[in-house]
């Protein structure tokens, strides 16, 4: 596995990759079983797999937030190169923001439903960091997850708006035992949490409204952001303590 820190150096190598067939894994760090099955299936799907790490400070809307988002780069290089990733990149704030994000991609419809709501900004962080990886890595395909389906979405959206060269694949979420949807805010969930956040997963898919839905929750201690079906999907938003989890299920997985 090659890794890259410098963008400079990304650029030559970039060159020797010529028209190989890349697929983009865009992560955060802090990976887990639900990031390894976008790598997989990129590993699968090409001849070059490249994952990205980068904690990107434009899409957090709190800088608590930003300061506490875990962070072991020794786990994630352990696991990238077990699972036979090609490179590893690992860009600096400032590479990636040469302009101090002057420059911003801002969509104005979906980006403000949903967690756009509760979290300002976020999603013209995240589709600008996405568009600048697009543009460094220039691969043919990109690995994003279910489990952040408004995300996906707003990803696909761009791609088309601006005629980007590159096929969004959507991978399904990866999930515990009790449904729990795996995310590593899941470790800051102390036991007693832990043993309820099933519950969440479990009423999204369940034939109560999305307002008994809220009350169900509210009634089991949770403090609740959003339940709403909107797009043929239900997604929610809930904390449970300090810990914030997100999830959405298709409406046709919800009884009737
Ligand atoms: P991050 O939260 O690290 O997630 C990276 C990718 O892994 C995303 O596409 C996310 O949807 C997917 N993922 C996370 N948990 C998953 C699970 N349980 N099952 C399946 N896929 C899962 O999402 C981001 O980073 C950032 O916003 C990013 C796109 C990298 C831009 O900064």
């Amino acid at each position: 596995m090659i890794e890259i820190a410098n963008l400079e150096k990304w650029s030559s190598q970039r060159m020797l990759l010529g028209k190989q067939q890349i697929g983009l894994v865009p992560t955060m760090g802090a990976l887990h079983e639900g990031h390894a099955s976008l790598i997989e299936r990129s590993l699968k799907e090409n001849e070059i797999t490249i994952v990205s790490i980068f904690v990107n400070p434009t899409q957090f809307d709190e800088i608590d937030d930003l300061i506490q988002y875990p962070k072991d780069l020794q786990a994630d290089r352990r696991v990238v190169s077990q699972l036979g990733v090609d490179f590893l990149l690992l860009p600096k704030e400032k590479d990636m923001y040469p302009d101090d994000y002057n420059h911003r991609i801002i969509e104005t419809s979906l980006s403000l439903e949903l967690e756009g709501v509760h979290r300002k900004g976020h999603f013209d962080g995240v589709l600008t960091v996405v568009m600048k990886l697009l543009n460094l890595v220039r691969p043919q395909y990109a690995y994003f997850g279910e489990k952040d389906f408004q995300q996906l979405e707003l990803v696909r959206e761009m791609v088309r708006a601006f005629f980007l060269d590159v096929e969004i694949i959507g991978c399904p979420t990866i999930r515990e035992e009790d449904g729990l949807a795996v995310s590593s805010r899941n470790l800051r969930l102390t036991p007693s949490q832990r043993s309820i956040a099933g519950i969440f997963p479990k009423l999204l898919r369940s034939s109560s409204c999305d307002r008994e839905i809220v009350s169900e929750l509210e009634s089991r201690g949770f403090h609740v952001d959003y339940i709403q079906e909107i797009r043929g999907r239900r997604y929610g938003a809930v904390h449970l303590g300090s810990v914030r989890l997100i999830d959405n299920v298709p409406m046709t997985e919800v009884d009737r």
